[in-house]
C-alpha cells in the first residue's frame, strides 16, 4: 500500500532530511512514527501525500508510483488520504458541519452526498450533537474529533496523522488515540507521528523510530524506547 525503496531526501539547506529509507506499510496497518524532533516524521508523512518529493529513490502508494505523477494527479492521490495536524486547522468563520462539509464540496461531491456523509462521519467521531458550533466554541479534543471527521469524509483509504495529540492534555490525548484506532480497525491504514510516549507503550502497535533522518528500529509490537533503553534508576 505505502512503500519506500531508497529514499532519500536533501533539503536545499543540504540537510539530510531522511536517508535511505526502505520501508512497507501494508494495506490495513496501524503504525507509529517515533523520534526526536528534526528525525524526519512529518518529511515522511508529507511524501505520502507528495507534499515533498524525493531526492533519490522510489515512493509508491496504492500501487502508483509517486516520481512518475503527473502534476494534474496528485489532486487524485490526496483523495486517497486524510491528513491530521497537531493544530486542528478548522476554518474559524465555519460551523462543524461546514467545515467537514467543505472538504466534500472542494472536491465537487454531489449535494446529496454531501447531506449523507457529513453527519454520518461527525456521528463516527462522536461529534454528531454539534453540528452548528464554531471550533472557537469547542474544546481542543473536539477541535481534533472534527478535524478527523473531516480528514476521513471522503472514505479515504489512508489516514495521516502529524502530531495529532500534540495541543491536548493525556486523557484527552488518549481518547483521540482511541479514535484513530476505531478508524484503523474499521479497515483505514493509519500512520500517526507522535512524541507520545504514553500513547505508544499503550498501544502495542507498529513503531517506526527515527533518528537524524535514518530509521532505526521497526518493530511490530512496539515501545517508544527501544527494549535496550535503560530507564535511569530511581
Ligand atoms: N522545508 C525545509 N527546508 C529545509 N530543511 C527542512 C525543511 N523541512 C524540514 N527540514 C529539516 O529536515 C529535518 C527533518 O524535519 P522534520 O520536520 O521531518 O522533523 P520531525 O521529525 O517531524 O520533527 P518534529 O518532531 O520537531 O516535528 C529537520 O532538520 C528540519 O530542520
Ligand atoms: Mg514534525
Amino acid at each position: 500500500m505505502i512503500e519506500f525503496k531508497d529514499v532519500c531526501v536533501s533539503y536545499a539547506s543540504g540537510w539530510q532530511a531522511l536517508h535511505n529509507l526502505n520501508l512497507t506499510v501494508e494495506k490495513g496497518e496501524f503504525a507509529f512514527i517515533v523520534g526526536p524532533t528534526g528525525a524526519g516524521k512529518s518529511t515522511l508523512l508529507k511524501l505520502i501525500y507528495r507534499d515533498e518529493k524525493p531526492t533519490q529513490g522510489t515512493i509508491r502508494v496504492s500501487d502508483q508510483n509517486l516520481n512518475e505523477m503527473r502534476l494534474r494527479d496528485i489532486p487524485f492521490l490526496r483523495r486517497k488520504i486524510g491528513v491530521v495536524y497537531q493544530d486542528f486547522g478548522l476554518l474559524p468563520n465555519k460551523t462543524v458541519y461546514e467545515n467537514v462539509a467543505f472538504a466534500l464540496q472542494v472536491i465537487g461531491a454531489a449535494r446529496s452526498t454531501i447531506r449523507k456523509q457529513v453527519p454520518h462521519v461527525l456521528e463516527l467521531v462522536a461529534m454528531g450533537h454539534r453540528p452548528d458550533s464554531f471550533p472557537n466554541q469547542l474544546s481542543g479534543g473536539e477541535q481534533q474529533r472534527v478535524a478527523i471527521a473531516r480528514a476521513l469524509v471522503n472514505d479515504p483509504p489512508i489516514l495521516l496523522a502529524d502530531e495529532p495529540t500534540g495541543n491536548l492534555d493525556p486523557e484527552t490525548s488518549m481518547g483521540i488515540i482511541q479514535l484513530l484506532n476505531h478508524i484503523h480497525v474499521r479497515g483505514t491504514t493509519v500512520l500517526v507521528a507522535t512524541h507520545d510516549h504514553a500513547i505508544v507503550d499503550m498501544m502495542q502497535r507498529r513503531v517506526l523510530a527515527f533518528e537524524r533522518g535514518k530509521l532505526v528500529r521497526d518493530e511490530l509490537v512496539g515501545a517508544y524506547r527501544s527494549a535496550e533503553f535503560e530507564e535511569p534508576r530511581p
